[in-house]
């Protein structure tokens, strides 16, 4: 096998809780996230360098791209002179707070441990996931958990359930670490329950779990864009039992039980924002 195709979900955050400021200058995190049906296509294939394309414009192919690392740090954990042909389908929008760059990256770990048959154990694709970044440990995983620490720390929270979300990009991207070096614990009015949400997940009790549906990110994020703010109110308008930010912005995510209203939504916000999509929840063996 000389090439293989790997699927690369987005990532959302159903709950977002900030606990502190640590003293390596990372937040200390407490947020349920998900895996969505929102999905870029990675292929890779032996090479004798590490090459980089994509199908966007927007992406850069050399060493600032994630996925580019992550293979650099395969190779040197391997121990091997060695190469890639990486080609990214492009799909979930950049900059959005989904985890785009995350989840390629972590799809060619999982992808290069494949084609190189190096058996890399699950431990040691995690210490290399959280050198390339806080969000890449859950890409990894790709399914619902509860994450500590600065996200790396996982407790998954089984469950089939399958949500239904309308997921709406504004025009304009932010930076993560902008927000995080803006965020005030003393400007947090609402805190998500996630134990609370926990519960309510494995009831399958889907009204709990709205109610705690909230990102504490918002206060920095929505005080810089209120539009963001404005989304998420005609979600709600528009029939969403509940709709939050995902990540440190600026994709809004509103959940729905009704799917003609999901239908109606997508329709209204698509007109303003192209990048508006209806995602449900992903399971790998889909
Ligand atoms: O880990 P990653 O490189 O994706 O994080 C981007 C930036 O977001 C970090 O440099 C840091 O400023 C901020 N961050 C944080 N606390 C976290 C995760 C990220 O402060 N738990």
């Amino acid at each position: 096998m000389d090439k293989i195709t790997i699927e690369a979900p987005a990532k959302v955050n159903l709950t977002l809780d900030v606990i502190g400021k640590r003293a390596d200058g990372y937040h200390e995190l407490e947020t349920i996230m998900h895996p969505i049906s929102l999905i870029d296509k990675i292929t890779i294939e032996k090479a004798s360098s590490i090459i980089v394309n994509s199908n966007s414009s927007l992406l850069p192919n050399d060493k600032s791209n994630l996925a580019y690392q992550a293979a650099e740090l395969f190779f040197q954990k391997i121990g091997k002179k060695a190469g890639v042909k990486i080609f990214i389908e492009k799909n979930i929008p950049i900059g959005a707070g989904l985890a785009g760059g995350s989840t390629n990256a972590a799809a060619v770990l999982l992808g290069l441990n494949n084609l190189y048959q190096a058996n890399l154990r699950e431990k040691e694709l995690w210490e290399l996931a959280c050198q390339l970044g806080s969000d890449v440990p859950f890409c990894l995983l790709n399914t619902t958990a509860l994450a500590k620490g600065r996200g790396e720390l996982l407790t998954p929270v089984e469950s089939r359930l399958k949500l239904d979300f309308l997921l709406v990009k504004p025009s304009f991207s932010v930076v993560t670490k902008d927000i995080f070096s803006q965020f005030n614990l003393t400007k947090v009015k609402l805190n998500p329950d996630n134990m609370a949400f926990i519960n309510a997940w494995h009831n399958q009790d889907i009204q709990s779990l709205a109610l705690e549906m909230v990102n504490v990110l918002e206060t920095v994020t929505i005080e810089k864009y209120p539009e963001i703010g404005t989304i998420k109110l005609k979600m709600q308008e528009l029939g969403a039992i509940n709709a939050i930010m995902s990540g440190s912005g600026p994709s809004v995510l509103g959940l729905f039980t009704n799917l003609d209203k999901l239908e109606n939504a997508y329709i209204y916000f698509k007109k303003s924002y192209p990048e508006t999509f209806r995602v449900s929840s992903y399971f790998r063996s889909e």
